[in-house]
């Protein structure tokens, strides 16, 4: 019998998906769990897959890949898709997809399995990667090929034994990694609502916040932040620690109309507090240590890689290329940002580097003052002398100036 490795969530989904797989393509199905950050019951999981009758089940743990090799790379590239969306499950599914093609080419196996619907961007970003790492292999998209509703699917998972969560049911889709929690479907369907208070797990209401700011201060080494108020931390502990401590204070909710790669506009709320307080801090010391050219043309590029990553084009040539230019910008990227946390407000005040390109002797309108305020003079002629010549031909034109 050949076998199929399913990316396996625990959910209703993927949990049905064991045993539809194996009725409908008479496939063996491995399941493969992968911890990107989203504390859960990974030996129950693994025992749930089994029970229903997987052949094997595995948990990977991905925590430090997840940071090293996708977080500090968006983190590099301030990545925000539509300037308000960090990304996270757009940046974990290569991650998930690689660790199963892992597993499919370790034992041989010919297929692989997803539990994404028809009309998301995920199904997209697992496909694109296993087409760039693993071609010769199939793909299964059970949840897109049953065609079963909810019910029906529910009836199925009765009818074979497979637990269906019996607790009253989150009326929302969650996903969740260290980079986020997002939080879809339901009341959140109507954008002309504001979020109903119970979507929200990981931020207090600004309302509620502490009356005290909270602060602190992350120390980046080329982009990649390695201490918070001056302890060293792996980047995993630093941004599980980040998420606490901003979420206390209300910070990193975001509430947005988005894009989706299929064509769809979708309302999403999303709640990053470690992400935003990173992204903050991040973007201020490039401010301090960046020369001007450089941290103008940036944001260019970061556009384009945001969008690259949201559509699922992590193992392409352009990921790599902007990559690469991404990291030579952060070698000069060292330093401290202290940031304030003050209900559901997210400011960075004071930042320091070696690195710095702020100047005191140029800056300053005090004693001390080196800069040659006569030069100016002549600066400021040739610079405007396009305008000005440009201006003289209109008003001979009777042109508007
Ligand atoms: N809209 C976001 C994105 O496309 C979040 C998707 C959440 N995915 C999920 N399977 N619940 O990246």
């Amino acid at each position: 019998m050949a076998t199929c490795v399913l990316a396996y969530s625990g959910g209703l989904d993927t949990s049905v998906a064991i045993k539809w797989i194996r009725d409908n393509y008479d496939l063996e199905v491995v399941a493969v769990a992968v911890d990107v950050g989203e504390e859960r019951d990974y030996e129950g999981l693994r025992a749930k897959a089994l029970s229903i009758g997987a052949a094997d089940a595995r948990v990977v743990d991905a925590k430090q890949d997840f940071f090293n090799d996708f977080i500090r790379h968006a983190l590099w590239a301030n990545l925000l898709y539509e300037h308000k969306y960090p990304a996270f499950t757009a940046l974990a599914r290569p991650l998930l997809a690689r660790k199963q093609v892992e597993v499919a080419l370790e034992i041989g196996a010919e297929y692989l399995a997803h539990g994404c619907t028809g009309k998301g961007n995920d199904q997209v970003r697992f496909e694109t990667t296993y087409a760039a790492l693993a071609p010769q292999m199939r793909v299964i998209a059970p949840v897109r090929e049953w065609g079963m509703t909810r019910d029906q699917e529910i009836d199925y998972a009765q009818e074979h034994g497979i637990p269906v969560p019996v607790d009253k049911k989150s009326p929302y889709s969650i996903d969740v990694n260290l980079w986020g929690r997002s939080i879809e479907c339901g009341a959140i369907e109507d954008p002309s609502r504001e979020a109903p208070d119970d979507a929200w797990a990981w931020t207090v209401d600004p309302l509620k916040a502490p009356d005290e700011p909270g602060y602190t201060t992350v120390t980046f080494e080329q982009g990649t932040p390695v201490e918070l108020d001056g302890e060293a931390l792996d980047g995993v502990s630093l941004v599980m620690r980040l998420n606490e401590l901003a979420g206390s204070h209300g910070v990193g909710r975001v509430n947005m109309i988005e894009n989706r790669l299929v064509g769809i506009k979708s309302r999403e709320l999303y709640e990053t507090p470690a992400a935003t307080v990173l992204l903050t801090a991040h973007r201020d010391l490039e401010s301090l240590t960046l020369d001007r050219e450089t941290y103008h043309f940036k944001p260019y590029l970061e556009l384009r890689y945001a969008e690259l990553v949201y559509y699922g084009q992590w193992y392409t040539p352009l990921r790599q290329a902007i990559d690469a230019f991404m990291a030579e910008t952060q070698r000069r990227v060292n330093g401290q940002v202290t940031i304030k946390l003050y209900k559901g407000r997210c400011e960075a005040v004071a930042r320091k580097s070696d690195w710095s390109l702020y100047d005191y002797s140029l800056a300053t309108y005090d004693v001390g003052d080196k800069f040659d305020q006569s030069l100016s003079k002549g600066f400021i002629d040739i610079y405007a002398l396009p305008a000005k010549v440009a201006a003289r031909v209109a008003r001979n034109h009777g042109l508007e100036v």
